[in-house]
């Protein structure tokens, strides 16, 4: 052996445990559609694992009549012989292997979707999800009427949650990887999704239909909890905002925030950006972008089209320093 193969040989050896480590690790995480926590993504990682056997299984046949092929001399197979495996290992064994996997999937179709054809038993939450460039705006309905958030989706484990989703600008796709699969969200169309989340956990939703220059900072958190915690969470964020005077607030009215942002409980109220009257209690900021903290805060305020390109809010660096840190202060203290 060569010194130089041998070298790549134990190259080869010392590494493929840390790769297989590193592929393994990505397989689990709260973005994971081969780690599901919900019925819907089950069957999607079931059929994910079957079609990579099958596809593995057809690789290995064609790889062995290659080697097999290769093994002899020209001319030693007879032309009928030669047709025969041609016929067999290049059309009929891949036609049967992929025939049988089709079949599989379109038998496993209803249960990608089980809920449509399942009664619609009563229960559980409803709601309505836009997807807006590059941002998420919830509605979950409520006893006292619906109530708005963004970029945070707050479910009951074991329990139905019902959505229909929506957008009002470009075509968006609303995928939460390890609990369904994906969804398109299409102006002047409603889609429907039901979801239920079996284990509780915190997951992440994406945008998954290129949207736009910040398609890839779209996304969302999904906090998924027993049903007890959800209705206290779903009560807390139906109450108005837990400050509702004081400096911070003059600045967002008097700067103009409250143009595009609506804080309930106060004279804010607009409509185009997210509503932010419990924005404290977001684990994120800018659509799962930055963590929600101060720092992240003042930087979005400051230059929000450096964290997200193309994004609409204006930046405010204009603002002296001090006005930025309170009105992030204010914005981490609406709890
Ligand atoms: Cu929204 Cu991609």
């Amino acid at each position: 052996m060569t010194p130089l193969l041998s070298a790549t040989q134990t190259a080869a050896r010392r590494t493929l445990p840390l790769a297989l480590c590193l592929a393994a690790a990505g397989c689990s995480g709260p973005q994971s559609a081969l780690d599901p926590a919900g019925r819907e993504a089950e069957t999607v990682a079931h059929l994910f694992f079957v079609m990579t056997i099958g596809g593995a299984v057809i690789w290995l046949a064609v790889i062995a009549l290659a080697v097999y092929a290769g093994g002899f001399k020209q001319r030693t197979l007879s032309e009928e012989t030669g047709q025969r495996l041609i016929l067999w290992g290049g059309a009929v064994v891949p036609t049967l292997i992929l025939a049988a996997l089709l079949a599989y999937a379109l038998w496993l179709m209803p249960d990608l979707r089980p809920w449509t054809r399942e009664a619609m038993a009563e229960g559980g939450v409803k709601g309505h999800v836009t997807a807006e460039q590059y941002w998420w705006r919830v509605r979950m309905e409520g006893p006292g009427g619906p109530v708005e958030s963004a970029n945070e989706l707050i479910v009951p484990v074991g329990q139905r949650v019902d959505l229909t989703l929506t957008s009002p600008d470009v075509i968006h796709s609303f995928w939460i990887p390890a609990l369904a699969g994906k969804i398109d969200m299409i102006p002047g169309r409603t889609n429907r999704i039901t979801l239920r989340a079996d284990r509780p956990g915190v997951y992440r939703g994406v945008c998954a239909e290129f949207c736009g220059e910040s398609h890839a900072l779209m996304a969302f958190t999904v906090r998924a909890v027993p049903p007890q915690e959800h209705a206290a969470l779903a009560a807390a964020e139906a109450r108005p905002a837990a400050v509702t005077s004081g400096e911070g607030l003059r600045l967002f009215l008097e700067k103009g925030c409250a143009a595009c942002h609506a804080i309930r409980g106060t004279e804010a109220r607009g409509g185009v950006g997210p509503d932010l009257t419990h924005v404290g209690s977001r684990p994120t900021i800018a659509a799962a972008t930055l963590p929600n903290d101060q720092a992240s805060r003042e930087r979005f305020l400051r230059n929000p089209d450096a964290v997200k390109p193309g994004v609409r809010m204006p930046g405010y660096d204009m603002l002296p320093p001090a006005e930025i840190e309170t009105l992030a202060r204010f914005l981490g203290d609406l709890k």
